[in-house]
């Protein structure tokens, strides 16, 4: 197409790295929200997705660059979790997006998480942005609130200027030992070769502009035939989840075509399009608040999707729309093939305890952190959303072969009045938390009092 001619779709960009680099701070900073506050330690366990309309980006970057050209309608971020037990999320995220934000804390450097997904990234060939956040805890910095990193810069002492170097230098070094190189964004006369650094805060906000911009002319300067837009419908599974009044519902990203009501879905379960339901621009999926009902809606956006036989969803899973001539058959197929190899990777065996998750995703994680060395928790049994009567007789076979193991570990979910008082009946017990290695510790605590 002749330049102005394009037909773009919004970019998706993932935001990865370490647990408490400020990933969610970063987004709450842009949206003006608090969502961060709200999680439950202070940590994300569940994947997200903020849409940005054009016009909040040209607002934010003004500053920056009045006569910034915006060819794409917006921007679609993904939050990652960074906390270590997440890596399925974190790949999740990864294989959706176009670009990426990776975030590194400039008073800790690289980190275990930071290079786990600097690994992911590079293993999709996924270009990405360093954002060098908490630029305001250098000590005496001096807030210059949202204002672009080179004026902030400016406004500081010769001692600030020091530490920022100095920190700089030795995270440029320890790129350079993981294969990389990286640079200053705006000395940076090679990008695609050396990977940019925006120095960021998202507390105060400097280099938020910057980082805006730098995405968006990225996208739109070297992944033109990528973002172009096409009908067929390209859309994946997020998190398959129990919300009050629309029963279970997933939430997708939709990365091509449109999506409409009443539209046929396999994926793996046939059912049709309820309801499609977006949050307000500028607010996160994953948080409850209030929805925007759609007839259709177009990629790239993060949906809310309402629909019978839901609960047979799998995250991580393709949604496949049927057109007038497809052949379900061949659709459905393909479905099961996606499903298994999913599956394949939550392990069940024989005997263990039983857990539950509000989402499939944060189950996958669980399931995840139980088997991992310092952990070895065994499982038995899965379910997703409240504990009901019928998980806690599940649970109870183990009370004849394993008694320890005649326990549900429920992770962000309620139990229900009914299934509390069965459990106690039959001695099976649950141990709730909504910090997933808090179920670890109760549980640990719990063999322990047993053996004595
Ligand atoms: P996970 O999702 O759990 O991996 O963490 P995260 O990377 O999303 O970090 P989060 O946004 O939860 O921030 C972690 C902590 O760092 C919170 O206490 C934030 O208030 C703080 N924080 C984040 N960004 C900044 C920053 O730029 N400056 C300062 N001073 N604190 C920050
Ligand atoms: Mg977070
Ligand atoms: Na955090």
């Amino acid at each position: 197409p002749k330049e102005g001619e394009e037909n773009l779709r919004s970019p998706i960009c993932c935001i990865m790295g370490h647990v408490d680099t400020g990933k969610t701070k970063l987004l709450d900073c842009i949206r003006g929200t608090n969502v961060q506050e709200g999680e439950a330690g202070g940590i994300t366990q569940q994947i997200g997705a903020t849409y940005f309309p054009a016009e909040n980006i040209r607002e934010r970057t003004r500053e920056l660059k009045a006569d910034a050209k915006l060819k794409v309608p917006g921007l679609l971020v993904i939050d990652t979790p960074g906390h270590e037990s997440f890596t399925n999320l974190r790949s999740r995220g990864s294989s959706l997006c176009d670009l990426a934000i990776l975030v590194v804390d400039i008073m800790h450097g690289l980190e275990p998480q930071t290079i786990e997904s600097l690994n992911l990234l590079r293993m999709r060939d996924t270009e990405f942005i360093v954002a060098l956040n908490k630029v305001d805890r250098l000590y005496g910095w001096k807030t210059c609130k949202n204002a672009p990193i080179v004026k902030a810069m400016k406004q500081q002492t010769k001692d600030v200027v020091n530490e920022f170097n100095m920190r700089l230098t030795g995270i440029i070094t320890q790129f350079k030992e993981q294969g990389l190189n990286t640079e200053l964004y705006y000395k940076n006369k090679e990008m695609g070769e050396t990977f940019s650094i925006v120095p960021t805060s998202a507390i105060t906000g400097e280099g938020i502009p910057d980082l805006l911009l730098l995405l968006v002319n990225w996208a739109q300067k070297t992944m033109v035939e990528k973002l172009t837009y096409v009908d067929d419908v390209q859309c994946t599974v997020l998190e398959v989840k129990v919300i009050e009044g629309h029963g279970t519902t997933i939430d997708v990203v939709l990365v091509n075509g449109v999506l409409h009501e009443g539209d046929q879905i396999v994926g793996p379960i046939v059912t049709t399009i309820r309801a499609l339901l977006t949050p307000h621009p500028m607010k996160e999926l994953r948080v409850k608040g209030t929805y925007v009902h759609h007839k259709e809606i177009k990629a790239a956006q993060g949906i809310k999707i309402t629909a019978q036989g839901l609960e047979h969803a799998i995250a991580g899973t393709a949604l496949h729309v049927i057109g007038p001539d497809d052949d379900i058959e061949a659709i459905k197929e393909q479905a099961m093939e996606d499903m298994e190899s999913v599956l394949s990777r939550i392990d069940k065996s024989g005997e263990g305890v039983y857990v539950q998750a509000s989402t499939l995703g944060s189950l996958e994680a669980l399931l995840e952190f139980l088997k991992s060395p310092a952990v070895k928790i065994p499982v038995s049994g899965i379910g997703i959303g409240p504990v009901h009567k019928k998980d806690i007789m599940k649970a109870g076979v183990m009370l004849e072969r394993k008694k320890e193991y005649a326990t549900i570990l429920a992770f962000d979910v309620k139990v229900t009045t009914d299934a509390r008082e069965l459990a106690d009946e039959m001695g099976v017990k649950i141990f709730c938390a909504d910090i997933i290695y808090h179920l670890f510790d109760q549980f640990k605590a719990y063999i322990e009092s047993i053996k004595e």
